[in-house]
């Protein structure tokens, strides 16, 4: 387990691993509070992020080493036309493990392919999000208490989402699990994602364009943002952009133990009445993603307690 491009980089043995490690450390921080002093992590994110960088921030000084890095590719050499193997290169020698996040699929692994320290996929454009996919499977372990045996209906922008492609590959890997992809016709789940993981798995799933018909199916609902930032037409992205509002109306069928997953940020998709309903998980999963990245870096480090 060197470095973390695509979920499937993981055994679903080393991500038992992680998850467990997680939970030891969110049941008791003090004891990892200096397991990796002396270690820096480079942040190296050329795409705006809130959640990912700052949890791999804040999980890097709790563990107790420190951070380099940068916010936007502006404020770095990629401004000047350095390539991404140069910069990974040249951070080799700085940092001891990187996360990078880049608006073009691969990026990442262009990286990981230049240097011999750890490179984490921190997000590349449409592609993957396996740090996300981690925190997702720490939400749902947490939250439901199982990663098999469960009904999750992915809603909104199916096509572009890093991050939905990157959870249905990686739950396609788990036992019993009924997929409902709920989308506009324009947003389906690419055929790649179908071919080659869904059909590959022998997955059961469908494709719908309207949440309230599935709702009392589900023991997930995983919303995602229409992401105008994947757009090439302005005016489709305006076309499309409120296709789904979840609201408490909305709900009123749901399961009693339905859980409401997003990656966030959002900005329509979900109204902020939902917020304090106890299904929505949303803002715990964002702090999952910080046990886990800590979970994450102490492996592919070789870091003990
Ligand atoms: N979930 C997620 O990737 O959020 P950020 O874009 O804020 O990092």
């Amino acid at each position: 387990m060197k470095h973390l491009i695509d979920p499937t980089d993981l055994t679903l043995e080393e991500i038992d691993e992680i998850l467990k490690l997680a939970e030891d450390i969110m049941a008791d921080r003090p004891a990892y509070a200096e397991v990796a002093k002396g270690k820096k992590l480079a942040t190296l994110f050329f795409e705006p992020s809130t959640r990912t960088r700052l949890s791999f921030e804040a999980s890097m000084l709790e563990l107790g080493g420190s951070v380099i890095g940068f916010s936007s590719a502006n404020s770095s050499s990629a401004a000047k036309g350095e390539s991404v193997a140069d910069t990974a290169r040249t951070i080799e020698k700085y940092a001891d493990i990187i996360a990078m996040r880049h608006p073009k699929e691969g990026a990442p692994l262009v990286a990981s392919m230049n240097v011999d320290i750890p490179v984490i996929n921190a997000g590349d454009g449409g592609h993957l999000h396996p740090t996300q996919t981690l925190t997702d499977l720490l939400t749902i372990k947490e939250t439901k208490g199982r990663l098999d045996n469960l009904t999750i209906g992915f809603c909104g922008d199916l096509k572009f989402g890093r991050t939905v492609h990157s959870l249905i590959k990686q739950l396609s890997r788990y036992e019993n699990i009924h997929f409902i992809l709920i989308s506009p016709n324009e947003l389906q789940v690419p055929d790649y994602i179908k071919e080659e993981v869904l059909d590959k798995n022998g997955a059961d799933y469908r494709e719908v364009e309207r949440m309230e018909e599935v709702m009392d199916q589900l023991d997930i609902l995983y919303m995602t943002r229409v992401q105008r930032e994947r757009f090439f037409n302005e005016a489709d992205y305006i076309r499309l952009k409120d296709s789904y509002i979840l609201n408490l109306e909305k709900l009123e069928n749901a399961k009693e133990d339905l859980k409401i997953m997003h990656p966030l940020p959002r900005v329509n998709e979900i109204s902020v009445e939902v917020d304090k309903d106890p299904r929505a998980v949303y803002f715990d999963q964002a702090e999952y993603g910080k046990f886990v990245r800590m979970a994450l870096m102490m492996k592919l480090l070789g870091l003990t307690k």
